[in-house]
């Protein structure tokens, strides 16, 4: 019957998928380890493309699908002979996806048929098929077994334990021996290889016999295992009655194949709580489950509950083993190895693990790194734990908005489990490691859901996580040895209460030079590490690196930079692995062919030179940026317009500078009608900086100033600092971060607050060297210091 057609699970153009089926052909989803009988409903997984595809065209044409058996489970793209030939006809009832993404059609089965002749050229597996029709008529032969069929099913279910009544009052109602034999067979526990014999079996008759016989069998072993029932309960003595039952369904088991392995699984759960070294009043619960599992037949659902959760306490790290002693010379030699720079950051560090070391028990606060993307937060705590010779581990909080994320969920539906914090101790094995809390700053605000924050309160405050109670386990986990290390790129979304326990260390982010350093000494290496490149097989020079820092990244930390340079290394181990080149040297010139044209241009030559735009610096969480402020004049009424979603305070800012050159409009040369006659409009163009905040009124001043003087603003020039209705510069925030993204920009000159002349020294110094700085105290210094001279 087969043909001589190419497998039909070859993969084949869409094209075909425009043909029509023929009427007597359907589309096949091939299935694994499931038999669908006719009459039957089940949920299929319809995981794989082709599976899909079939499901589609069925629907659409609104025909049964074909259920087919592949006799080659492991195969994943079946073809005519890795399936079973004969198969039944299905309507999907409904699609759903479940939770974990994977796709069901529940399919009710229709009618049995047999493949004529796979076709090819569908995007799914398609056959012609001929349906095999159960008799009509019944003669007393059937109609006796029918009824056999039925009583010695009753029976099986009767002496199943926990079989719910309706199955009981379903197999009554069934109608007609063809039917009743396929509902039996369909719920019998046997394999689908056997079930797919049954399904094969298109003889009523034959088919009936088949079912008594596997019928007999299986009240046969539920008969033996009564007897033993039977006789054990005769020799019931009180004392060792529950032993008795053990005993009991230990037998049961092993007649039904499932109760060695049962049994050892019980034993090496014993054992593990025995060795967990838990205290006493978590190994009284552990005990107490473990009974409770001993009583559960292993079939249950809440056998695996209760069972994974006795893994979950046997499994925790309990024992608390004095953590090695701190050795701080060791330390700063770890800290200095694998971290360029950052001398103040690593000088907090060490000065926290001394007091830790002569204090341990004592309330040290949380350290917490600040700073924008790749700056070396993460690394720098990993450097702290081998550092200190404990094991590392990460709970990422950014996004975390319910409490049981952290604290877990309680062990009432299956599937449960406990928090992040506790899964971490588990991943790490130990009680005393460094865990780091990774985007505090992105935690959720407490809600319908309990608050997150207060939870990590609870974890991180000496005087309660001694004590801390995951809802999953139920019973107190001692966090107190774990040293607890957050991160953030921003301070201000921090729920206060957890802000003031922490230590708060700032990585502001690093100058083109200290870039350059940190990829020559670690980057470089890394990367040619990771591509499998030899040091003398690739060279690339300051200069070329420079230009990747400069022209195709912009950021304060380096993470672009190290992908930019593996970028680079990749397309040469490219080449070296060709075998075209043996060594490759990258200067500045090649880059353009590897990694395309500049990313970045300096924007400020670009923007400024005309009157009315200034350049501003604006603090954002993830490292300094440049804005630019732009003010135009038209014909109106006096009308100040704001534009590019300013927040409020900068729009203060903005009414408070035109204020300000209003009054000044005489020494500066305005003309009274060319306010009164004209609407001034200040825009600040889009881009991923926040706009708010009172530091750009400086900016503000000087762009409204230019625009209504026609003196242009100097191009390399940018500013920062608030301002007073009296004329006054006011200090602010992220001195390093605005004075870093100027330099990045290309500015030559830098205007900041006369007051925050005290924050200069936390400037390094090599961009010190490269910058002018003007102090101002009054907003004429601006002008003077900002607009060109000429009019
Ligand atoms: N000073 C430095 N010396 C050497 N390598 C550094 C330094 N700073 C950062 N790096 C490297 O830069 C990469 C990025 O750092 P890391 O992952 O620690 O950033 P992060 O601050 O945690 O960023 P995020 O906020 O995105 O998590 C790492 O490979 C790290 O080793
Ligand atoms: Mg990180």
């Amino acid at each position: 019957m087969r043909t001589d057609t190419p497998p039909v699970g070859e993969a084949r153009p869409r094209e075909g998928f425009a043909r029509p089926l023929p009427d007597d052909a359907v589309a096949i989803v091939p299935v694994r380890n499931v038999v669908l009988f006719p009459g039957m409903v089940i949920p299929l997984t319809v995981g794989r493309e082709r599976s899909r595809a079939a499901a589609q065209e069925a629907t659409r044409l609104q025909r049964p699908l074909g259920v087919l058996l592949q006799s080659k489970p492991e195969v994943e793209e079946p073809g005519q002979d890795d399936l079973h030939w004969v198969g039944t006809t299905a309507t999907v009832l409904r699609y759903i996806t479940a939770p974990d993404g994977t796709h069901h059609a529940i399919c009710s089965g229709i009618k049995r048929f047999r493949v004529l002749q796979f076709l090819e050229g569908y995007p799914f597996i398609a056959a012609r098929v001929q349906a095999i029709e159960d008799p009509e008529s019944i003669d007393t032969d059937i109609e006796g077994r029918a009824v056999n069929l039925k009583e010695r099913a009753v029976e099986v279910l009767t002496l199943l334990p926990q079989v719910p009544a309706e199955i009981v009052a379903t197999l009554n109602a069934v109608e007609g021996p063809a039917r009743l034999s396929d509902f039996i067979a369909g719920l019998m526990d046997i394999s689908a290889e056997e079930k797919q014999s049954l399904l094969e079996t298109f003889d009523l008759k034959t088919r009936l016999d088949k079912l008594l016989e596997l019928l007999s069998h299986r009240i046969e072993v539920l008969k033996v295992s009564r007897e033993i029932d039977e006789r054990t309960r005769e020799s019931i003595d009180d004392s060792n009655r529950k032993h008795l039952l053990r005993e009991q369904m230990r037998t049961i088991q092993k007649e039904l194949g499932e109760g060695e392995e049962g049994a050892a699984d019980l034993a090496e759960l014993e054992k593990a709580i025995a060795e967990a070294k838990m205290p006493e009043e978590v190994e009284k619960q552990a005990r107490k489950e473990l009974k409770r599992l001993e009583r559960m037949p292993e079939a249950a659902g809440e056998y695996s509950m209760v069972r994974s959760y006795l893994e979950w306490l046997t499994e925790l790290p309990w024992a608390a083993e004095a953590g090695p002693p701190v050795n701080i010379a060791e330390a700063r030699r770890v800290l200095d190895a694998d971290h360029y720079g950052l001398e103040k950051v690593k000088r907090r560090i060490l000065e926290f693990l001394a007091v830790h070391k002569l204090n341990p028990s004592g309330k040290s606060p949380i350290l917490c790194f600040v700073g924008p993307p790749g700056v070396g937060k993460t690394s720098l705590g990993q450097s702290i734990a081998k550092a200190t010779g404990r094991k590392f581990a990460r709970v990422s909080l950014g996004g975390v908005h319910d409490e049981a994320e952290i604290r877990g969920h309680r062990r009432t539906y299956i599937g449960s489990l406990p928090g992040n914090i506790i899964q971490s101790i588990r991943k790490a094995g130990t009680r005393n490691c460094v865990m780091m809390l990774d985007e505090v700053d992105k935690l959720g605000m407490g809600g319908f859901h309990g608050d997150p924050a207060s939870a990590l309160l609870e974890v991180l405050d000496p005087e309660q996580n001694s004590a801390f109670r995951d809802n999953y386990l139920g019973v107190p986990f001692d966090l107190s040895g774990v040293m607890f290390i957050c991160t953030a790129n921003v301070l201000d979304t921090i729920p206060g209460p957890l802000r003031d326990r922490m230590e708060v260390i700032e990585l502001p982010g690093y100058t083109a030079q200290e870039k350059l350093q940190i990829a020559r000494r670690y980057l470089v290496p890394r990367r040619l590490e990771a591509t499998g490149l030899k040091p003398e097989q690739c060279e690339i020079s300051d200069a070329a690196i420079a230009k990747i820092i400069d022209e195709y990244t912009r950021e304060a930390g380096v993470r672009n930079l190290e992908r930019e340079i593996g970028n680079v290394f990749r397309n040469v181990a490219v080449r070296i692995a060709e075998g075209s080149v043996q060594q490759v040297r990258i200067d500045p010139d090649d880059l353009p062919q590897i990694l395309g044209p500049r990313k970045f241009e300096a924007e400020v030559a670009m923007r400024s030179g005309l009157p009315g735009v200034a350049t501003g610096l604006a603090w954002t969480p993830v490292g300094g940026d440049i804005l630019f402020i732009e003010a135009a004049r038209m014909p109106g009424s006096g009308r100040l317009i704001l534009t590019g979603q300013l927040g409020e305070v900068m729009k203060e800012s903005a009414q408070a500078a035109l204020s300000l050159v209003k009054a000044r409009s005489t020494e500066l040369g305005i003309r009274a009608e060319s306010l009164e006659k004209a609407d001034i409009h200040v825009h600040v163009p889009a881009g991923a900086t926040p706009k708010d905040g009172p530091s750009a009124g400086v900016a503000m001043f000087v762009a409204l100033a230019s625009l209504l003087t026609g003196r242009p603003v100097r191009s390399d020039v940018a500013m920062t600092g608030e301002i007073s209705l009296r004329g006054l510069v006011l200090p602010i925030g992220g001195v390093k971060e605005k004075v870093l993204a100027a330099l990045r920009a290309g500015i030559t000159n830098v205007m900041l607050p006369e007051r925050n002349r005290r924050d200069l020294e936390d400037i390094p110094a090599e961009a010190r060297k490269q910058l002018k700085f003007v102090w101002m105290e009054r907003v004429d210094d601006a002008i003077a210091a900002a607009l060109s001279p000429t009019a």
